[in-house]
Order: C-alpha cells, then structure tokens, then sequence
C-alpha cells in the first residue's frame, strides 16, 4: 500500500507538535476519528484483494496501533505538564514570616467603655442601650425634669429642627445616659442591674468639654438597696478600674432631679508635681453624680416606688480614661491624630477582662 510511511512521518510530526489536550484530539480525529485518514484507508481493505489486503491490513493496524501510542504517550506528557504548572503556580510557601502586625489600634474610649462593661459584668450587671437622638421626654420629663427646670439650661442641650407642623417638643440630642433608665425598667420591668454606655451631647467647647463626649449610666433596683450599696458598688468598681486598692471616695451632698438623695462622688488623688496619682494624696477629683432613684422617675417608668427603690449613677467614660491612661486633654479623643491613638492605643488583642487583666 502506498503512502503509509509518508502518512505514518506526518502523524507522528502533528502529535509532536501539539500542544494541548485540544491540539492532540484534533490530530487523533484527522488521522483515527470516523473520517480520519487511516478509518478511510481501513475501509478500502474490503474493496482489495485477498493478497493486497493480507498484506495492506496488518500494516494498516501497525500504523493504527502506532499513532494511538503516540497520541496516548504525548497526552500523558501534556497532561504531566499541566499538573506541573498549576502546581508551580498554586506553591505555597509555608515558610514565608507571618504576615505584620495589624497597623490599627483600639482607641482609649472604646478600650475604657469594654473595662467598664467587664467590671460590671463580674458584679452582675448587664448592658442596656438608648438612642442618642432622643425624644423631650425621655431625656428631661420621665427623669422629672420639667420644662421650666434649670438643668435644661445647664445641659446646653443640641435640639432637632421641628418638621412644619409637628405639635410636640423637638427632640433632642440626648444630653446624658440617664433616659434608658426610664426605656430599660418600661421595657424589662423591675428588678435591674443595668449599666448603658454612650455618646452624649453639650454645646460645651474647652480642654475638658467637647460637644460629644461619653458617659455610662448605672443602674440597679430591687425591694431594699440602699446608699450603702451604691458606695460599695462604686469602690468596688474603682478599685478593679483604677488597679488600686486602697481607693477612696467622698460622697457630697448634691442635687439632681432624678435622685433624692443625691451625691457627687469624689476620688481622693495627688497632684504631686503634675503627675496625677488616684488613692494617695490630699486633693479630691469629682468623677460621677448619683444617687436614690428618685420615686417620681419610677413612676414614670411603670414601677411602684412603694415596692422598689434603687440606686443610679452617671461617670463620664472620657473623663476615667483621661485618669487612668493619664492624657491630659479631652480635645486630642476625638482628633483622629494618628500619632497620637499609636501612643495611647490599645493592640487589638489586649480584650479586657477580668481574669485577664483590665488594665493595660
Ligand atoms: N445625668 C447626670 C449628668 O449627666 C449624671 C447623673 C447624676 C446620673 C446622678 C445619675 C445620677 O444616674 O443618679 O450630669
């Protein structure tokens, strides 16, 4: 038969050359597939002679039998090929250092309001929250504010602008924590132990005000709590916040409309050349207001104060912070220096606890 080893040469060419599973499918279709040059060449076998095809069919097989080898061994070595690539590609260098330290830092605020949280966790205390735009009643009338009130003066309070029409009082942005006593005790009734950290707002500007700052209210009500478990709620608090044992407190005779009685509660500190020190020393630094709920502003959240009586307090979270990690101006908190969260940032991973350790 003619033609074979030319057939044969060409073949073998084309699947040398191919340089893909498609490439070699297409060589194996043009020479073995139904209508591929040695099928075709198959088929003339039945037209020969008895001599012709004795010897045409065993070199018509050979050849068959040759480039079927040859495109299975090209495909194999294409497909190894491949796999080395895509091996080469997908390495991973397990040996490579860990990737750097995260860049970010947990700012001092967020940092004290989770201390804060964590204390009162281990006393009991669960979390409760308000919204900050708050309506005049919750944050002045429920906490027995009345309109002609002074504190609404005082509290330099931010108020909403009133939609035409609208009969009712603007809202305001809440100037204290104190109304989600009244929304926690309407909503989850009575007893409580709850503290509610947050942003609140003055129209107050200077090294120790800023027209957004943070405070955390507490509160905890049951059938017979008294002053004296505030003052121990309170140095106990001090004492796991501050790191220091032997705290001590002044309560002052105060006012506040939704406490009778009421107390400002001074921490007693030094002064000694600049440097602030909490527990020693002769001078007094005020760090909350509290007191006795007053019976009014239980009536307004739907308990009977004949039954129920407790106790409340505010603490400003900027103000603790500013004590405790020792940064001088409240101003700095809300720059967004980033020189300065490096400094006075907590790495993300420091979480306080208890057990762990609160203080930095
Ligand atoms: N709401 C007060 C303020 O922002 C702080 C305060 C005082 C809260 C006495 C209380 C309290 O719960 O009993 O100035």
């Amino acid at each position: 038969m003619d033609g074979l080893d030319a057939l044969k040469t060409r073949y073998l060419a084309e699947i040398a050359d191919a340089s893909d599973e498609a490439a070699i499918e297409a060589v194996r279709l043009a020479a073995l597939g139904k209508k591929g040059e040695v099928s075709l060449k198959m088929r003339e076998l039945g037209k020969m002679s008895p001599e012709e095809r004795q010897f045409a069919g065993p070199a018509l097989n050979a050849l068959k039998a040759e480039l079927g080898d040859a495109l299975s061994a090209r495909k194999q070595v294409l497909g190894d090929a491949a796999l080395e690539a895509r091996l080469a590609s997908e390495w991973l260098d397990v040996t490579l250092s860990p990737r750097p330290r995260a860049q970010g830092t947990i700012h001092p605020i967020s940092q004290v309001t989770e201390e804060v949280i964590a204390i009162f966790a281990d006393l009991g205390y669960s979390v409760a929250e308000g919204p900050q735009i708050e309506t005049d009643y919750y944050n002045f009338d429920a906490l027995n504010i009345a309109s002609h009130h002074p504190a609404r003066q005082e509290m330099d309070t931010f108020y909403m602008s009133l939609p035409k029409g609208a009969n009712r009082p603007p809202h305001v942005l809440r100037t204290h924590t104190s109304p989600v006593q009244i929304r926690h005790m309407e909503k989850h009734g009575v007893p409580c132990r709850v503290i509610a950290p947050g942003r609140v707002y003055r129209a107050d500007y200077d090294q120790t005000h800023t027209p957004m700052f943070h405070q955390y209210e507490g509160l905890a009500i049951d059938k017979d709590i008294s002053m004296a478990n505030l003052k121990w709620t309170l140095e106990e608090f001090c004492r796991a916040f501050f790191n220091i044992d032997n705290i001590e407190l002044r309560f002052r005779a105060s006012h506040f409309p939704f406490t009778e009685p009421s107390a400002e509660v001074d921490i007693r500190c030094s002064w000694d050349g600049g440097q602030l020190k909490i527990g020693e020393g002769d001078d007094w630094m005020e760090i909350l207001g509290s007191g006795m709920v007053h019976p009014k502003v239980l009536s307004a959240a739907g308990v009977d104060p004949k039954e129920y009586q407790g106790f409340a307090f505010g603490m400003g979270i900027d103000r603790i912070a500013m004590l405790k990690y020792g940064i001088p101006d409240l101003r700095a908190f809300f720059d967004s220096d980033l020189r300065w969260l490096r400094h006075y940032g907590f790495a993300a991973l420091d979480k306080p606890t208890i057990h762990g350790g609160i203080a930095r």
